[in-house]
């Protein structure tokens, strides 16, 4: 077992603390909020994610996890992971700042041969410019970049692809990766550089996907072919994979847009022109785009002094995350166009958009609408009844723009209904 010491219980360090106590380890998390600490303390997640409450609990209860907001906390810990954010800078490089103070904390506080690990996604070769601020030369410095889905996080800690540890001593980067306990998992070791890329490099290529899945789905319905069995047919060649070809609103989330960006500015930086990230990025804005357009000429061309009632706010389901959100994109642009909106959301019961008007239930944002709009694949939304709704909205339009809803089952209840690539 080792001492393992996580620096910022965000998303990504609140989970990997968790699971890492969960394996055995003895783990101590640190923020610097220390309401955070307090809430974590007494034995509450932070964040809306599935099972983590339990797991909490469970491993304060066996003293396998402690959260401090004192980072003299960490002085006996062999293994260190660095879990701050790296939010985006005003011209869409990743700001290190935050990594960089952590990292100058840390230098006179670490134990002799210390490991610190990077697992905020942060550009490639950061890992440089941690060493120079830690400045110690026996504690090694290993990229070990994340790959948890929020929603998903603890399943994805637990069952992942591919660890990747990069370092430039294999015997640091073997320790890291055994920390996992999951000899059975695909570990790539490599070198620091090329696993700060592995992270963006996947981010990007999956956004690039989903905006392709998107312009298909959007020929689909031009010519008339159905994206459900295109993409479905697609799926078949394993070169493509079944996976993450749904087409929806858009992607975001608080990784996708930023990793594009800062992706974008590495490039950039080394004179390397990569085209197709800027067109994923201009391919998901027409997205939003088109998702608004087809609401518009289905009521009549015009939103002006419509109402539109919204399912979902959060980027996709099972999180109440609604950063990069493209469900605020799509409302932000109705309401350009002269639109009222009301939306629910099984979680968010509040956004920073005060004209974003949020109903309590179903039944309160159907009331007086004159189109549905699904904007996230919550589960809640695909039980309910076309009937128990119908008698509530102005118009019968339903535009499911996630395809979670069973068009027959609406069309029967006698709604107009608009799929997403298929009519
Ligand atoms: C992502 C990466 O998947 C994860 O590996 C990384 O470490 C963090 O960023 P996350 O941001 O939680 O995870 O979201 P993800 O599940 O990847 O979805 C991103 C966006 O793509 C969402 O808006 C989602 O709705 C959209 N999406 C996903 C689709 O529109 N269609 C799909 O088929 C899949």
């Amino acid at each position: 077992m080792a001492n393992i010491g996580v620096i910022g219980t965000g998303y990504v360090g609140l989970t990997t603390a968790v699971c890492f106590a969960e394996l055995g380890h003895k783990v101590i998390g640190f923020d610097i909020d220390v309401s955070k600490i307090e809430v974590l303390s007494s034995g509450k997640s932070t964040i809306y994610e599935e099972g983590m409450s339990e797991l909490i609990v469970k491993n304060l209860a066996n003293n396998n996890l402690t959260f401090k907001g004192n980072i003299e906390a960490i002085t006996n810990c062999e293994f260190i992971f660095l879990c701050v954010p790296t939010p985006q800078d005003a011209d869409g490089s990743a700001d290190l700042s935050y990594v960089i103070k952590a990292s100058k904390d840390l230098s006179p506080l670490l134990k002799k041969d210390a490991v610190l690990i990077t697992k905020s996604t942060v550009p490639v070769n950061a890992w440089k410019d941690v060493v120079k601020a830690l400045d110690r030369s026996d504690v090694a410095v290993v990229s070990n970049p994340e790959f948890l889905r929020e929603g998903s996080a603890i399943v994805d800690f637990f069952n992942p692809d591919r660890i990747v540890v990069g370092c430039t001593s294999s015997q640091k980067a073997k320790q890291v990766s055994d920390l996992y306990k999951q000899p059975d998992i695909q570990t790539i070791i490599t070198d620091n550089s090329s696993a700060e890329l592995i992270k963006y490099a996947s981010n990007s290529f999956l956004a690039i996907k989903l905006s392709y899945v998107n312009e298909i789905a959007a020929l689909c319905e031009s010519v008339g072919a159905n994206a459900k069995d295109v993409l479905f047919g697609m799926g078949q060649d394993s070169r493509i994979g079944s996976r993450f070809l749904e087409p929806g609103p858009g992607w975001g989330g608080s990784c996708f847009p930023k990793d594009v960006r800062a992706l974008r500015v590495t490039a950039e930086d080394n004179a390397i022109n990569m085209s197709l990230l800027s067109a994923a990025l201009d391919s998901n804005e027409k997205t939003h785009r088109r998702i608004v357009d087809k609401v518009e000429k289905e009521l009549g061309n015009s939103l002006i002094g419509k109402t539109i009632c919204i399912w979902g706010l959060a980027f996709k389901a099972n999180t109440d995350d609604y950063r990069e959100s493209p469900s605020i994109a799509v409302i932000e642009r109705l309401i350009g166009r002269g639109a009222s909106v009301v939306a629910f959301d099984p979680v968010i019961t509040n956004v920073d958009n005060k004209k974003i008007k949020i109903a309590k239930s179903i039944e309160e944002s159907c009331k007086s609408a004159d189109a549905i709009l699904v904007l996230t694949e919550w589960e809640q939304f695909k039980s309910v009844n076309p009937d128990s709704v119908k008698d509530l909205v102005k118009n019968k339009v339903v535009i499911d723009s996630r395809n979670i809803l069973d068009k027959k089952q609406w069309t029967k209840s006698g709604f107009n209904f608009i799929g997403n690539g298929w009519q």
